[in-house]
């Protein structure tokens, strides 16, 4: 057993499921301090709770940028990350600094396409719209042109980013009776025919497809990607779908594009800021359905992914092979 000097420091950024903790507690080899709180550490909390630490288990609402890791010093040797998302941490800084990263792909696809077949299908088949009409009365009677939205059966869908997540979306989409499936990025994907997945430019994408869904890493690239221009070349009767990360969309051509009827429909499972305020004008629409950032949330998904932060931190923390490393 070492001793409580030999420990190394750890700091988590907050409450987190217990699978996790619960590996974190029995290894022995480090001290937590854990923010326990189900809300956000703030950012001085943060600075202070970093300082002198060997690692770091945070969330993708931390921003961990040169701030923190000059806060944290040179003792920080990994930081691990319960999402898979990364954009939220100064990779570049990061790496000058020599420091590892964890982070949880795979265990999260399923829940995620899950998700993002179910925002899909509520947002193209109008379920909120409909659920609010019965609570509160205007549900008169069964009518032949009374909210009616759009099938998958005989559709084409076009997804944006085919990576782990967005194969997983067209797996499940494609029983639908999805006609055609496209796809784009910068090259052509071999397991892409698995779904007959035809790869595509961008441009013919987004005009060809009824379904819009965007599944791609927020990069300096795709910031902003989904924009007016974008949206212009949308069918009218098109739904879009965005269940990466908020900053992929310009919200204010989204909303623009909804209210104009450029486009059908949008479904948002991320958005900017999160959470998006109260009064923000995409909620006062009717064909934008919004969810907040729900894509793995699962029992067991997040208790996976927990695990699987521990063990990238543990990992980190002594040297070895992480489950799941960031390649720098
Ligand atoms: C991630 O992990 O990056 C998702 O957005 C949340 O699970």
């Amino acid at each position: 057993m070492q001793s409580v000097q030999q420990l190394m420091k750890v700091f988590v950024t907050r409450r987190i499921p217990p699978e996790g903790m619960k590996i974190l507690r029995q290894s022995g080899i480090c001290s937590l301090s854990v923010w326990d709180s189900d809300e956000p550490v703030p950012h001085a909390e943060l600075l202070k709770g970093v300082a002198g630490v060997h690692g770091i288990l945070c969330l993708l609402t931390d921003r961990i940028n040169a701030e923190v890791l000059d806060a944290a010093g040179p003792s920080l040797k990994v930081i691990s990350t319960l999402s898979v998302g990364f954009d939220h941490l100064a990779i570049d800084e990061i790496k000058k600094r020599g420091i590892r990263v964890g982070y949880t792909p795979d265990v999260l696809t399923d829940a995620t396409a899950e998700l993002t077949v179910a925002l899909l299908l509520a947002t193209a088949r109008r379920l909120p719209e409909g659920i609010q009409e019965v609570k509160s009365g205007g549900w008169s009677s069964w009518k032949p042109l009374w909210l009616c939205g759009y099938g998958l059966s005989g559709s084409t869908v076009g997804v944006v980013g085919l990576g782990r997540i967005g194969m997983a979306i067209a797996q499940r989409l494609k029983p639908f009776g999805v006609k055609r499936l496209l796809y784009s990025g910068r090259h052509p994907k071999p397991q892409a025919s698995e779904v007959d997945g035809e790869h595509v430019p961008l441009e013919v994408l987004v005009s060809k497809s009824d379904f819009v869904v965007v599944s791609c890493a927020l990069t300096p690239e795709t910031q902003g990607l989904c924009d007016k221009a974008f949206f212009s070349k949308m069918k009218k009767t098109a739904v879009f779908v965005n269940t990466s990360r908020g900053a992929v969309v310009n919200q204010e051509d989204l909303f623009e594009a909804l209210s104009t009827g450029q486009i059908a429909a949008a479904g948002l499972d991320v958005t900017t800021p999160e959470p998006l305020p109260v009064d923000h004008p995409l909620l006062t629409l009717k064909n934008c359905v919004v969810l907040p950032h729900i894509g793995s949330a699962t029992y067991s998904t997040r208790g996976t992914m927990a695990e699987l932060t521990a063990t990238n931190l543990l990992a980190g923390l002594m040297g070895t092979a992480m489950p799941s490393e960031l390649t720098l």
